[in-house]
């Protein structure tokens, strides 16, 4: 028989529809919508061209002749997060048009404008970010048919033509492995509320399971993203204007603010997902990357943040399994933080692939008439870490997780 619970009466049940996020497709945002009123035509013309209007050049000539829109006529959440999707392509591509080496350092006000009050709208920064990239920013070609790459589109490109679109694509299908993982990871923190140890048990294998998916899914970028692509084209459209070298004093928002203001780029660090699986599992980094982790967190749509800060203030999961003294319980947690283990190292294969070797590789090709990156990002990740350090120290703090059986 198992204990009862003292707080049985007085612990709410922990959900995903409080915090808006879905049963289906999880921090994605369901049934995208592909176009706004037609009040906001001048937009949504250049979004659609956008990868052409970037690789001529024509970019910042278009935006500069683009009327200022009202954001008031944006009628429902779903026309706001991509009105901030549209906008937020349109800002990386008129910063970064002529490459690294000539960003544009002040963003007209007929983009900062609407940016910004939809940006405050939704509770987000105005740049790109994960949530734009990768949750709003896909779309079905058959509804009917399953969530797999060839049934797939973007609704906002940038240039990279397929490299992009895996890239984009694959971090969608992510996204998706893991809602069995988030579902798991509610019902174990109701379990361990209500101290109920076989939900426990049957909920930690679940997120195991859903934990070895994502590195399964994220092993398709292979198959998708070419290395130099995402190296030499990709790669610079993601980059923001904190902590970067390239653009050191960061963006003037024209009519916003005379001061330039500083934005990381877009990340899977902004991710949801591996948030609160670190929360839930308890896993302590050190100082200097949470300090980072947390600042992405405000990158994040505000429900997401706070479903992570919800999980933060639940019962110990670890305290729980620790006092349980039940082996098999042991067993199933130390298993999720190896699957977190696995995911993170091949996440950094996937890093070291995508951007060391892919910069020394364009180093040694240099002089070369390609706008490519200038030295100083080589080593570091679009969101301005140095990634490498960071990566293991993240990696080598979930190892320090595992739990082991009391003498
Ligand atoms: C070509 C593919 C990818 C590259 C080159 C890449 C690169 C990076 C870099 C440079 C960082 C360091 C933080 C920063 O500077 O922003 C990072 C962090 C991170 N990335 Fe990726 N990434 C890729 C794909 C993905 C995918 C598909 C996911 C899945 C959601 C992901 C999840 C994360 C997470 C969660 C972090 C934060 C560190 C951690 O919690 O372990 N990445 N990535």
């Amino acid at each position: 028989m198992e204990p009862p619970s003292q707080n049985l009466k007085t612990t709410p049940l922990l959900s995903l529809g409080r915090f808006h996020i879905s049963e289906d497709y999880g921090f994605l945002l369901p049934h995208p919508l592909k176009q706004l009123p037609d009040y906001f035509r001048p937009w949504m013309e250049i979004a659609n061209e956008l990868p052409h209007l970037i690789e001529s050049h024509q970019l910042r000539a278009r935006v500069n002749k683009m009327p200022l829109l009202n954001c008031q006529f944006l009628k429902s959440y779903r026309e706001q997060r991509l009105a901030h999707l549209v906008l937020s392509f349109m800002t990386m591509g008129y910063v970064w048009q002529r490459g690294e080496t000539q960003p544009e350092e002040v963003l007209p006000r007929n983009l900062a404008l609407p940016l910004v009050e939809v940006s405050r709208t939704l509770g987000l920064p105005p740049i790109l970010v994960h949530s734009d990239l990768v949750l709003t920013n896909w779309t079905p070609r058959d509804p009917e048919r399953p969530l797999e790459i060839g049934n797939l589109d973007l609704i906002v490109s940038f240039p990279g033509g397929e490299s992009l679109r895996g890239f984009v694509l694959v971090t969608v299908l992510v996204e998706k492995a893991a809602v069995p993982g988030i579902k798991a990871l509610v019902e174990a923190v109701n379990a361990t509320s209500h101290r109920s140890q076989n939900a426990l048990l049957q909920a930690l294998q679940r997120l195991r399971l859903s934990i070895q998916e994502i590195t399964r899914t994220l092993g398709q970028m292979h198959d998708y993203v070419d290395p130099d692509i995402f190296y030499a084209v990709i790669r610079i459209f993601l980059s923001g204007w904190k902590d970067n070298p390239a653009m050191p004093m960061g963006l003037i928002y024209e009519g916003v603010s005379t001061e330039p203001l500083e934005y990381s780029g877009g990340s899977a660090a902004q991710s949801t997902v591996l948030h609160a699986f670190d929360e839930f599992l308890g896993i302590c980094h050190s100082k200097e990357s949470a300090d980072f982790l947390h600042r992405m967190r405000e990158y994040m749509p505000p429900s997401h943040k706070d479903f992570i800060e919800e999980i933060q203030s639940s019962p110990s999961l670890r305290d729980h399994i620790l006092s349980s003294e039940n082996s098999q319980l042991l067993t199933a947690y130390n298993q999720c933080v190896e699957a977190l283990v696995d995911l993170r190292s091949y996440h950094i294969a996937v890093v070291t692939k995508y951007l060391i070797t892919a910069a020394a590789k364009a180093k040694g090709r240099r002089p070369n008439p390609l706008p490519g990156p200038s030295q100083a990002l080589e080593e570091r990740g679009t969101g301005g870490t140095v990634v490498l350090s960071f990566l293991k120290s993240v990696r080598d703090k979930t190892l320090e997780a595992i739990l082991h059986e009391r003498d």
